[in-house]
């Protein structure tokens, strides 16, 4: 990326990290593609304080903090304002540039992380680059990644749980002008939904109160920042984008009148082609993509999304209990696993069904013989260590890697995740940077089948995804090309808690 793209920006994107030493990597420049020299899109992002009614009862405003959006320049549908506390809505095209100012306006440091972008070290908002009050930080990045729904939220180092919980996070849409020729349902038929659970206090405002072990649970289900609501569509054919923006909830998604689930994106894009599910089991950090089809209810008809109750295992369950924290619960009346409303669709109108497209575009595998690893795995181990969740028995360092946390730039490398620590394990949402990856197998011990059991029929393994749902006494083997940036990324558990406490560790690719 051209040096001159940051020239007259009004802070310096290179200034030195605030915290500790320089980084152990060399400075190189990026080796992607060069960016179309043209921006398509250039937006201030600030991180603020502001109010926001969350209470549907109404009442007053409550404080919290978001991430306050202005185009500065672009087509002016790229940037969606939100009516909440979410930030607004990114929507632009692979391959094309955009430039983002941001300014942190809070009291702490904060920095952007463009969950599932291929983007530079310098672009993707590692803990390293966090600004405090007052400071600046422009990102200039390409769009390499397939069409899709990806988002953006704070990376701090162990600031990132509450920050996000406070409202900031948006979407990031990476739109594709041929979705209608697809077949697709498009405009006001591509709906998104943002599910995050939020508990108030009696005076209205957010309460943040986690459990070290279990994470944060809330009692209240917010989608698009507003709780449990009512949304109207048409008697017709919808494309439904997902993101789970909470930070520890996992949801096992399904339609009250139990039809099946049409699944046909994850966290890169569109799948292949169409797969049905009984349910669909979404995990902090993932998105999915549904095909539904509310023409089948007749005007006037409602169906209620919801999620179904399952097991989260002997950690998720009994730790908040046995830490004299509420049992099941982590002091939340609505434990992991307990089953709940998340919205209503309200029929009003009618609409157009169309037919769900029986294939998509393949998608490019990397094959068996580029894999560089195959006679050694690289593995990670998740277990506990001293009450506190490890990764190969670490956590996170601020530029620390580990020998075997270093890779080759334009290798392909099948990893080995695994889901240890005994009587305590728990679910563990697993997320890299620096791209996306394909999971090739889950193996899940014989003591944990019964817990799986309640949810593996709604895993979403399909497609290009940087997160997965790592179950209790399960071992996961996935498939990565480091294909684009060398440099410094993370890889650690989308539980957010987790992560703040340090379940997160940097990998290295070097060029
Ligand atoms: Cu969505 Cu490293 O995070
Ligand atoms: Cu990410
Ligand atoms: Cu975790």
């Amino acid at each position: 990326m051209a040096a001159a793209a940051w020239i007259g920006a009004t802070c310096n994107r290179r200034s030195a990290p605030p915290l500790g030493a320089a980084p152990p990597v060399d400075p190189v420049g990026p080796v992607g593609p060069a960016p179309s020299s043209a921006v398509a899109l250039e937006v201030a992002l600030r991180a603020e304080f502001s109010e926001a009614v969350l209470d549907s009862a109404g009442g007053r405003a409550a404080q919290i903090w978001r991430f306050g959006g202005s185009l500065l320049s672009g087509k002016s549908e790229a940037l969606l304002s939100s009516k909440s506390y979410l930030g607004p809505t990114l929507r632009v095209r692979r391959g094309e540039r955009v430039r983002v100012h941001f300014e942190n306006a809070l009291d702490e440091p904060s920095i952007v992380h463009w969950h599932g972008l291929q983007v530079s070290q310098e672009d993707d908002g590692h803990p390293r680059f966090a600004v405090g009050r007052g400071g600046r930080y422009n990102y200039d990045f390409t769009v390499a990644n397939r069409p899709g729904t990806y988002w953006y939220h704070p990376h701090p180092d162990g600031r990132t749980g509450p920050q996000v919980y406070a409202g900031m996070a948006g979407l990031f849409l990476v739109v594709d002008p041929d979705d209608q020729a697809r077949g697709l349902p498009t405009d006001e038929f591509d709906l998104s939904l943002v599910i995050q659970d939020r508990r108030l206090g009696s005076d209205g405002e957010l309460v943040y109160d986690p459990n070290p072990m279990v994470g944060f649970l809330g009692d209240r289900i917010f989608v698009n920042g507003q709780q449990r609501p009512d949304i109207n569509v048409r008697a017709g054919s919808y494309r439904v984008r997902i993101l789970n923006g909470s930070n520890s909830r996992i949801y096992k998604l399904a339609f009250s009148d139990n039809r099946p689930l049409i699944l046909i994106g994850s966290d890169g894009g569109l799948l292949g082609s169409p797969v049905r599910k009984p349910y669909l089991v979404l995990a902090p950090g993932e998105r999915v993509e549904l095909w539904a089809d509310f023409g089948r209810s007749t005007a006037g008809a409602e169906v209620w999304l919801e999620s179904r109750a399952f097991s989260v295992g002997g950690g998720g369950m009994a730790m908040g209990g046995m830490m004299g924290m509420g049992s099941m619960g982590a002091g939340s009346r609505l434990p992991n696993g307990a089953a709940f409303r998340v919205c209503r669709f309200q029929v009003r109108g009618g609409g157009r069904t169309l037919r769900v497209p029986a294939q998509f575009e393949p998608l490019d595998w990397r094959p068996d013989e580029e894999v560089v690893n195959r006679s050694e795995r690289r593995r990670i181990d998740v277990s506990m260590a001293m009450m506190r969740w490890v990764l190969n028995g670490r956590t996170f360092e601020m530029t620390d890697v580990a020998p075997n946390e270093r890779v080759k730039l334009g290798t392909t490398e099948d990893w080995e995740v695994q889901n240890l620590g005994g009587m305590m394990a728990m679910p563990h949402p697993i997320h890299l940077h620096a791209g996306q990856f394909q999971i090739l197998e889950r193996v899940v011990s014989p003591t944990w089948r019964s817990v799986a059991a309640t949810l593996q029929d709604g895993l979403v393994d399909e497609g290009w995804k940087d997160t997965f749902l790592l179950l209790p006494g399960e071992r996961v083997r996935l498939r990565m090309r480091f294909e684009r940036h060398p440099g410094l990324f993370l890889y650690h558990c989308h539980n957010l808690e987790h992560e703040d406490a340090g379940m997160m560790r940097n990998f290295l690719i070097e060029a």
